[in-house]
């Protein structure tokens, strides 16, 4: 552990990567600060969505996919960070703390992940019918597996139509209630805006015959006979435990995983429905033989590429009230440091890769 602090200029210049992340419905439903030379991660409880994600899974997921930019953009920068998931008990939407690790050069991993993430983004286009090759699916498992989550790959015709009866049952549940309904709608966005869905990324619009379901964000039809591919990669992404610092790592490893798609040329979109309902991520969960929780579903192959979506304007993310100090000073920085390291926290070393791996806690 070097006994350097974070500045203010490190967090801004890591902030417009992480806020790159994706989040449900693109609502980007974090904030960031800088505290005692660490910066902070934090769930942004009026982003929330109140009917899609009671309990924050949503929202804790996607701020872990910002704290695996923070940690690249800190990589690439040369100072990689050390990640404390959920650091302080009572303070539970401080999601991670990410304190300065020993300088070195960034690897060829952290530049390759770093690089893809202004390129990455959901595509909900049909895909071409070109197979993912076994190499590429094999970077995917091994994504998920160096941040502490698991990656099952669902293989086979009868296999992926046991998933689609799953998905689609789960898409009913939820469509039956007005209040899902409505609040998706609004985060559909028919003009330009920071946050919000636009339509243009919206996937065309659904059709009967389509084997998975497809959330209502896109107004363009297909040519006729240009339906999705018949038999998708569907992946399922899943940590050994449920609690809000499993979500968090959850978060992480779905981000590593992404990235690594983008590098490779692959197209992904993200399907949460059949996570969404208890009965239907139990009956996931047995379908793949797994214990711990499924937190979200890929689809993923090679197609067009399309655009990123827009994002707020990194100003609006940074909670000022101790961001603006002057640089931090270092006495005072490893002692309020070292205080916080008595509390109970989930706490890491930085990985092998260099910009940190995380031990979840379990509250
Ligand atoms: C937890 C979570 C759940 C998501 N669920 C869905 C989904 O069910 N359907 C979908 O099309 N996109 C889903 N997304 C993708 C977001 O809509 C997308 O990330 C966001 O609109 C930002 O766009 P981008 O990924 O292109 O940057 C989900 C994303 C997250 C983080």
């Amino acid at each position: 552990m070097s006994d350097s602090a974070y500045t203010i200029a490190d967090l801004r210049a890591a902030v417009s990567a992480a806020g790159r992340a994706p989040s449900v419905h693109n609502t980007q439903p974090w904030r960031f600060r800088l505290r005692d030379g660490g910066i902070e991660v934090l769930v942004d409880p009026q982003r929330r969505l109140p009917v899609t994600d009671p309990t924050g899974w949503a929202a804790r997921l996607s701020c872990g996919a910002a704290v695996f930019n923070l940690r690249l953009a800190l990589a690439v920068a040369g100072t990689p960070a050390q990640v404390r998931v959920r650091p302080y008990p009572e303070e539970p939407d401080v999601v991670a703390r990410l304190t300065p690790d020993r300088p070195r050069p960034p690897t060829p991993v952290d530049q390759k992940l770093y690089a893809a993430i202004a390129r990455r983004h959901s595509n909900r286009a049909p895909f071409w019918a070109n197979p993912v090759p076994a190499e590429a699916r094999w970077r995917l498992i091994e994504a998920a597996r160096d941040e502490g989550a698991w990656l099952d790959l669902i293989i086979g015709t009868p296999a992926v139509n046991a998933f689609a009866e799953i998905a689609n049952s789960a898409n009913r549940v939820l469509n039956r209630d007005p209040r899902y309904r409505a609040e998706m709608a609004r985060w559909v966005r028919y003009e330009h805006a920071v946050d919000g869905v636009p339509v243009t990324s919206g996937g065309p619009i659904a059709e009967s015959q389509d084997l998975l379901p497809q959330r209502p964000f896109g107004v363009h039809t297909r040519a006729p006979g240009r339906d999705f591919e018949p038999e998708p990669l569907v992946a399922v992404l899943g940590s050994p435990g449920d609690s809000a610092g499993d979500q968090i790592t959850a978060g992480q490893a779905m981000q590593r995983v992404l990235l690594t798609a983008t590098d490779a040329g692959l197209a992904v979109s993200l399907l949460s429905q059949p996570v969404e309902v208890p009965a239907a991520r139990e009956q996931l969960r047995l379908a793949l033989g797994r214990f711990g929780a499924p937190q979200i579903v890929m689809r993923i192959g090679y197609g067009q590429p399309g655009w990123p979506t827009p994002r707020r304007d990194i100003d609006e993310l940074i909670d000022e009230a101790e961001s603006t100090a002057e640089e931090p000073v270092l006495a005072s920085t490893v002692e309020a440091d070292s205080a916080r390291r008595s509390r109970p926290e989930g706490c890491v070393a930085g990985g092998p890769d260099g910009y940190g791996s995380k031990v979840p806690t379990d509250h």
